[in-house]
Formats: structure tokens, sequence, C-alpha cells
């Protein structure tokens, strides 16, 4: 299959650069594949909401351009900040033109919420199913665009570049290009190529790596590990942000349901296993902190008590206004025998946020020819060492805007395509035991969290590469000899991300933001980004 105009994944940052292209060229056919169903993202998981200036009485692009760079802790693109903070506005109003809808006073002004590292109330959000709301109203877009297909349970193993045509492609290759993907049809089992001259990544996330995460299933850092295969530039991937107030269910492994931060901007407190208020004890912000400080202020209490979890209390606070904000939360609670009008809320840091990941221009254009990158798996150098809470959507919606704008810009420039070979399946065998892969994958999450999670040391570095490795190497068998499945495809990416993660972890010789190595708790002079 051809297509002018290739979007892998079908969150925000896909959906937005799809309808835009749609729009601007009717004569051209966009194609998006995703993994999973469509609207199964990050992006419908999102709670808080979108951190943008509309109120320029109370705030201005300086405040939110200063508490970026605050919370990204001397590691921000300050270029970058400022181009996402001073287009947020008008990339707001294109997806309420579209149909998103964002809570109102009876006056009809927007309510703005406030979360951990913001000095003001910026964040625009839909109850706390802000991103259910941005994703719903965008795929209603999408259904109306007729030149748009969105084809679904398609897995991109690899992105198609010269080594496919047998050439030897390494990290100085001059030019490597991307001609499409080769896919996993979930429902036939086929292997399929996809060739396209402009190739967009809008994968996600990777918080499935750990134990733990408030990312749903698909986030597996696919696309990352694919452009690190096909030997492009991935940057500052050790920086991997825990979200403070996931809620803690005993024994529970993967997706953690989130208590978004803005419980605590309308002044939930946090308390450790003995009652008491901790967090002034770690930063005059308390509770509102950026947090990378609050998550390892967590951890460092249930470390000292010996507990699993802290706790969010919000017993204090006006029910009915929590109910009409927050009603998602107060479901979910009271589903599981919590009422947060008279019981705290158990909670633990879960993996949340892939600051890192393919390195961008501010373009969106990867280190690939006719590949970009935009979302939550490119690294523009917004976020530094620790993202802004509720900067991510609007990152993502600014640099799909900026990737359609050179995309459409250059599609003519582009030379035509080789002939792309099918997919070589020969010499491989049907597996013989899941249980190859689900192990690897218990053992690597482990690893990841125990090793490379909030607090990190080198020694516990080292155990950790170490450990991926050899897991690497049993995947790879596995990989080179049997039928590719979902589940080993996801695995094999997921190493690639932990073993990134690690190792730019134990490149970085500092504590910086959301990196906390105990061996090196300073910051180093030498500011720099970690390029693998
Ligand atoms: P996603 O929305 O994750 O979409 C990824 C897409 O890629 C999916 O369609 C997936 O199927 C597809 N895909 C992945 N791999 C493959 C493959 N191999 N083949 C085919 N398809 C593939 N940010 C904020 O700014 N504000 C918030 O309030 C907020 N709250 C959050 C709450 C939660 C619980 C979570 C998990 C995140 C939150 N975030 C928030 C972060 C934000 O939601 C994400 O960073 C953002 O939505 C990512 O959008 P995306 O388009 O890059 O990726
Ligand atoms: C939240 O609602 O707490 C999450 C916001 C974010 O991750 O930006």
């Amino acid at each position: 299959m051809q297509t002018d105009f290739l979007v892998i994944g079908s969150g925000i940052a896909g959906l937005t650069y799809a309808l835009k292209v749609a729009q601007h060229c009717p004569e051209k056919r966009i194609t998006i594949i995703t993994k999973a169903a469509a609207d199964e993202t990050n992006t419908k998981y999102a709670q808080g909401g979108v951190a943008v200036v509309n109120d320029l009485e109370n705030d201005s692009f300086e405040k939110h351009i200063e508490d970026t760079l605050i919370a990204g802790d001397g590691l921000c693109n300050k270029e970058v900040v400022e181009i996402v903070v001073k287009e947020g506005p008008a990339r707001i109003n294109e997806i309420i033109e579209w149909g998103a809808q964002f809570d109102k006073d009876p006056e009809g002004e927007y309510r703005l919420g406030k979360e951990g590292g913001h000095s003001e109330f910026r964040i625009l959000h839909h109850k706390d199913v802000t991103g259910r709301e941005m994703e719903r109203a965008l795929l209603e877009a999408i259904k109306k665009a007729p030149n748009i297909s969105l084809l679904n349970h398609l897995f991109v193993i690899d992105i198609i570049t010269q080594h496919h045509l047998g050439y030897l492609v390494t990290k100085s290759t001059p030019d490597i290009c991307c001609y499409g993907v080769y896919v996993l049809n979930s429902q036939t089992s086929r292997i399929e190529k996809i060739v396209s001259n402009t190739t967009l990544l809008a994968t996600g996330g990777n918080g499935q790596v750990y134990r733990t995460t408030t990312n749903p299933s698909i986030a597996t850092g696919d696309g990352v590990a694919m452009v690190y295969r096909a030997k492009g530039r991935i940057e500052n991937m050790e920086f991997i942000q825990f979200h403070p107030t996931a809620l803690y269910e005993a024994g529970k492994r993967g997706q953690a349901f989130l208590i978004t931060e803005a419980v605590r901007g309308d002044g939930g407190i946090l308390r450790n296993a003995a009652g008491e208020a901790f967090m002034e004890r770690y930063d005059a912000r308390k509770d509102l902190a950026p947090r990378d400080i609050v998550a390892r202020a967590i951890d460092n209490e249930m470390k000292i008590s010996g507990t699993e979890n802290v706790y969010l209390d919000c017993r204090h606070m006006n029910m009915e206004k929590f109910k009409e904000h927050f009603p998602n939360i107060y479901e979910k609670c009271l589903s599981i025998g919590i009422d947060v009008a008279v019981q705290m809320i158990p909670v633990a840091p879960a993996a949340h946020y892939s600051c890192g990941g393919i390195k961008t221009d501010e373009w969106g254009r990867s280190s690939i020819k006719n590949l970009y990158a935009c979302g939550e798996c490119a690294s523009t150098g917004l976020h530094g060492a620790n993202r802004l809470a509720s900067n991510s959507l609007l990152e993502a919606m600014v640099f799909a805007h900026r990737c359609y704008v050179d995309a459409v810009n250059t599609v003519n420039e582009r030379s035509s395509l080789p002939e792309i070979p099918n997919w070589n399946a020969t010499g491989t065998a049907e597996p013989k035991e899941m249980i190859l892969i689900t192990q690897s994958l218990k053992e690597l999450q482990q690893v990841m969290s125990d090793y490379v999670g909030i607090v990190r040391n080198n020694v516990r570095l080292q155990r950790a590469l170490k450990r991926i490795d050899l897991l690497f190497d049993e995947t790879e068998g596995l990989y080179q000899t049997t039928t590719v499945s979902l589940q080993l495809l996801e695995l094999r990416n997921m190493i690639t991300v932990g073993y990134l993660i690690t190792k730019g972890a134990g490149f970085r010789k500092e504590s910086r933001g959301l990196h906390f190595n105990t061996d090196y708790p300073a910051k180093s002079e030498l500011v720099q980004n970690i390029v693998l």
C-alpha cells in the first residue's frame, strides 16, 4: 500500500497533524495507523488539562515560560519553550473549533485550574477527563475528512530505510531516509508494507517499561525503539517523570488510575502513614512543588515508614465542588470502597511521562530524512529535565502544527520512492511458549522499577544494564527464530527503551530534574543533553 502522508498513532499528536494536512491538501491521501482501538491512547487518559495562557489580565507568556524553565531545571531549550507557550493559544482555539469543550463558569469564562510548578491558574480542563474530550473531538473531526483513512490494529514493526534495501546503515551514514513502515496486521497475522514519502511518528510514551504506570498498555515506547534501531538520534531518555499520586491498590501491576494533580491544586493535602502533612519539610511550595520534588518526597516518606503508599487528604474540601470538578475520580474511589469525604485516598508514585525521546528540531524533523516525530515520543527541548504539568497536550498540538507546516511545504521536493522489498520471514517458526515473553517482561519491569526508578545510584544502574543485556540477547534470539507476535514486538521495544533510559542515566553524572543519582547528588556545571 502507498499513501501520501503516513501517520503512526491516533493520539492528540497524530490526529491533529492528520487533520491539518488533510484540510490543506484535499487532493492527497492521509493514512493514520494505530496498533489498538483508535482511542486507546495516553491522550484519552489525560485528566488535569492543558496549560495555556488565556487570561492576560492575571497571567502572561513570560510567567508560563518562566514556570516551564524552572521545572526543566536548566535543560529546556528556551527558544522552543517560547514557541510552545506563544503558539499555544492559537492551537487551543483550533481544537475548540473542532468541537472540544472546556469547563466554563456561569459567566461564560473558562474555569482555570492550577497544578504543581505553575505560578498562575491557567489550566483549561473538561472536568477530570480532559483527554477523553479532546480525543473525542479529534476523532469526530477525522471521521468527517474524506481524504483520511484511519486503520486500527496495525502494529508498526520498523520504519523502512536504506537498511531494508540491502545497504549498510550506521549512526554516521549521511541522509538515512524513511520510506514507510512494515506493519503486523493483528487480525490476519500477516506482515505488510506501507510506503510513503512522508511519515510522522506519534507513538506516545513508554510507561509500561515500569511495574506501575499511569499509562495504558499501548505505551511501550515503540517509536523510540524503531528510530534507535534505524540509527536515528534519541535524546535525554533518563528523564522519566513519575506522577506523585497514582491510586494505590495493593498488589496491582500495570496501569494505575491517576489522581490528577489538580486535586492538590484545589487544596488536597499529602499525608504520610502517621497522618502528618509532610511536604512543607521538603519544599516551600508544599503539595504544589514540581513533580520531581513531590515524587521524591513521597518515595522518601514511604522508605522511612516502610509502607507502599501515602495518602491524599481531601476530607476538608467542599464536596459539591469536588464532585463537580472530579466526578470520575470520585466515582472510581467509591467503586473501590473509598468515600473521599470521609477517607483519605491511598496514593503512590507511578511512571507517567517520558520527557526525552526522538530528537527533533523546531519543525519536528527527526535526524532521519522524511521522518517527523511529535507528541510524547519526541524530544523537542520543551521539557528539559522535568516536564511542567499539563504542558504535554499543548506541546503535542503546537508541534503537530509545525510538522504539518514543514511537511506540506516540502512534500513536492521529495524524490520518488525506491522499490521496497516485502518482509522476509524465512527461517522462523511458531513460538512454543509464551512464558518466555511474559516472564521477560516482568523481569524488565522489576529491574527498571527497582534500579532505574525515582532514586538511582551507580551500582543499581550497572546491575540494571547487565540484566537488560541478558534480556536483550534472549529476546533477540526469539525474534530471529520465531514468527513475530504483538507481545514479542512490544517486549523487544520495551527492552530497547529500558536500555536507553538506563544508558542515559549512567552517562548523566549529576542529579538534575527527574534524574536523581545519590552518587552525584549535585547538579553539574556542564549543561548537556545526552544523545544516544
Ligand atoms: P498517545 O496519545 O499515547 O497516542 C499514541 C498512539 O500511537 C496510539 O494511537 C497508539 O496505538 C499508537 N502506537 C504506538 N505504538 C504503535 C505501533 N508500534 N504501531 C502502531 N501504532 C502505535 N498531559 C497533559 O498535558 N495534561 C494532562 O492533564 C495529562 N494527564 C495525563 C494523565 C494520564 C493518566 C496520562 C497517562 C498522561 C497524561 N498526560 C497529560 C500526558 C499526555 O496525555 C500525553 O503525553 C499525550 O496525550 C501523548 O499524546 P501522543 O499523541 O503523543 O500519544
Ligand atoms: C494530572 O492531571 O495530574 C496530569 C497532568 C499532566 O501529566 O500533565
